[in-house]
């Protein structure tokens, strides 16, 4: 059975956090590291709350953990917080101090320099820390084995502006950077993890509260119902970072294309905007792969029986 490496650099985040207890459980995967990275909270709340979330799972082995820093330009606030002020749906968890303090930019680099070609990166937030390590270290793009990103919009609308999508919006200086790299990405759009939507019956099959998985993710996810409803109107979610994941692990059930895409620094009304060349005689060069459509019924399946089996492995 192939172990496969992968790091996950999260902006912590209801979507983000499930996606974490999917990996974590998943005797497929060897979670070398998360990284945190500030987005949906700022870098501080991000780092703690990656570090709740691997302490409240406490899965077969806890993978290192980066420590989140302010990108150059700040962050953007949100004005819909769908994840809560602390970005768990206000779950308020207990922390303890963390001890070995390293910058998630350093563990990237010491993680794929000890795994060249290894190490899949699965990028859920803005990607400050990922173009942060490929300026730290410059061989690093051609060390990594993928990046696998969960941002920007293939042809649908953004969610933070009409034009961008959260992650790229938070650090467009970043994401351009990333997708300007030789570093083999492909891209999971907004336009495609929306598809993937789950009802309040999600609820219902979610692991019990005698395991840790369980009383886990009941803790945090009636918040993300609840903001859905509220700040959008829907009476379902979308896991975003969740259907990224699976798409690193099955990408059989995704349909990708390879393209040529670049970002949007500074219009006025574009900043962050994703934007493909799809001339006839393309001038750009081809720097990714994106994903263009999704096996919708497996994928979501997939998210519940990956719940599932984390309930499994986490009996208390
Ligand atoms: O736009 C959705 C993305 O922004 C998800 O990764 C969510 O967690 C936020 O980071
Ligand atoms: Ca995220």
């Amino acid at each position: 059975m192939l172990i496969k490496k992968v790091l996950l650099d999260v902006d912590p985040g209801i979507d983000d956090a499930v996606a974490l207890c999917l990996a974590m459980f998943d005797p497929q995967l060897d979670v070398v590291a998360v990284t945190a990275v500030g987005g949906n909270v700022p870098p501080d709340q991000a780092t703690r709350n990656v570090q709740a979330i691997i302490e409240q799972l406490d899965p077969p082995r806890w993978p290192r953990i980066g420590v989140a820093s302010l990108p150059e330009l700040g962050l953007p606030t949100r004005s819909a917080q769908l994840h809560g002020p602390d970005g768990l749906g206000n779950s308020n968890f207990q922390v303890s101090e963390l001890q070995h303090r390293h910058p998630s930019e350093k563990v990237i680099c010491d993680e794929v320099r000890v795994a060249p070609g290894e190490v899949t990166i699965v990028a859920l937030g803005p990607l400050t820390n990922i173009a942060r390590a490929f300026q730290r270290d410059p061989a690093l793009p051609e060390l990594v084995g993928q990046i696998v990103m969960m941002g920007g919009t293939l042809s649908g609308p953004g969610n933070i502006t009409p034009a961008a999508e959260f992650n790229i919006y938070c650090d467009p200086e970043s994401a351009r950077g990333v997708f300007r790299s030789p570093a083999t990405k492909t891209l999971v759009p907004i336009d495609i993890t929306h598809q993937v939507s789950f009802g309040y019956d999600l609820l219902e099959k979610l692991p019990d509260e005698t395991t840790r998985a369980g009383r886990f993710l009941r803790r945090i996810l009636p918040f993300l119902f609840r903001s859905y409803r509220q700040e959008l109107g829907f009476e379902s979610i979308r896991l975003n970072d969740a259907v990224a994941l699976v798409s690193a692990l099955h990408p059989e059930l995704f349909e990708i294309e390879l393209a040529a895409a670049d970002i949007e620094l500074s219009g006025e009304l574009t900043t962050g905007a994703t934007v493909f060349d799809r001339r006839r005689h393309r001038e750009w060069r081809t720097n990714l792969a994106v994903a263009t459509k999704v096996d919708i019924a497996s994928v979501r399946d997939h998210v519940l029986r990956g719940l599932a089996a984390a309930g499994a492995a986490s009996q208390t």
